[in-house]
């Protein structure tokens, strides 16, 4: 019998296309370049499985153009860039990649915390540059990071993962979500619960781990930073719009917060030209880049695929509904 046919984004890892291999005939858009929108609706057209990244909108007109399509696997966490609810309506499975990911974001949202308050780039650039005197007293001093008060906003794995980091830099943990964790849980993170405009005012460093739903775009907005300390850092690995990026330059602008480090932004790729200053550290949506992390990742996406073509039920479904239905 012929294998379902199934269309990956990215050649992915050869781990993720064993897995593939097993169940699928899989094609491979392998091009430098990202595929197209033109390219995607057309060799979407008779697959019935995808596997995408979070750079491609999986909406009605995709979903139009894939008569066929069973399966859409996101080799990501964050599925902002999908319509489940259009998936559902379709009988379409979608599916992410939880868990995975947690430590090696959280890794490097620490390292952004880092980075930011110990002034790293800023030294980097001034020892690449020829133009270093030597040591001085007052030279590049930033803050420190042990003993300070971190405020994470969205208390889910990732957040608690940079919880469980703080005990080791002696650091006050505070929260906010709209779910308070349980007790046994603040007990050993030493985080203590608070509403989001006390945490802000409380914060020396706040990092958010939020996910993009309606409520949370824009929860970063000019009224927000207001509410931070002038001396405070705002840290972002979620997603761009969580974020209101003009909001966020005039705060920087003002001296109303201290400084930013950011791996998301807005309208990905662009970034804001006003945010290009010392007191930002920029990346370009790395955080969960570790070879061990993207494999694991691409392994979850083509493990969802070949489980659905095998009758079971994918691992990690964001519309378990499609298959109680049927
Ligand atoms: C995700 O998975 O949502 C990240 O943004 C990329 O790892």
């Amino acid at each position: 019998m012929a294998k379902p046919k199934v269309l990956a984004t990215r050649p992915l890892f050869p781990a993720a296309q064993a897995i593939l291999k097993s169940a699928c005939d899989a094609e491979y858009w392998t091009k430098p370049e990202r595929i197209s929108r033109e390219e995607l609706l057309q060799r979407i057209k008779d697959k019935e499985g995808l596997v995408c990244l979070l750079t491609e909108k999986i909406n009605s007109e995709l979903l139009s153009a894939a008569p066929k399509l069973r399966i859409v696997a996101n080799v990501a966490v964050g599925y902002d860039n999908i319509d489940v609810a259009e998936c559902t309506k379709r009988g379409v499975v979608a599916a992410n990649t939880p868990g995975v990911l947690d430590e090696t974001t959280a890794d490097f949202a620490w390292t952004l915390m880092m980075a930011v308050g110990r002034r790293l780039v800023e030294g980097d650039t001034l020892a690449r540059s020829g133009n270093w005197k030597g040591w001085d007293l007052d030279q590049l001093v930033g803050t420190d990071v042990w003993g300070k008060t971190l405020g994470i906003v969205g208390f889910g794995r990732i957040g608690r993962a940079m919880a469980r980091r703080a005990l080791g830099f002696h650091m006050k943990v505070i929260y906010a979500d709209a779910v308070r964790a349980p007790e046994a849980l603040e007990k050993e993170l030493k985080a203590e619960h608070r509403e989001l405009n006390s945490l802000l005012a409380e914060a020396d460093f706040v990092s958010v781990h939020v996910p993009l739903l309606p409520e949370t775009r824009g929860l970063f907005d000019a009224v927000r930073f207001l509410k931070m300390k002038p001396t405070a850092y705002l840290i972002n690995t979620s997603r761009g719009a969580v974020v209101d990026e003009a909001a966020l330059v005039q705060a920087l602008e003002n001296g109303k917060i201290a400084g930013a480090a950011l791996d998301v932004f807005e309208n990905e790729p662009l970034i804001h030209p006003g945010l290009k200053r010392p007191n930002v550290v920029l990346a370009p949506h790395i955080a969960s880049a570790s070879i061990e992390t993207r494999t694991k990742m691409a392994c979850m996406a083509a493990e969802n695929v070949v489980a659905l073509f095998q009758g079971q039920q994918p691992r990690n479904m964001l519309n378990p509904e499609v298959l109680k239905a049927k």
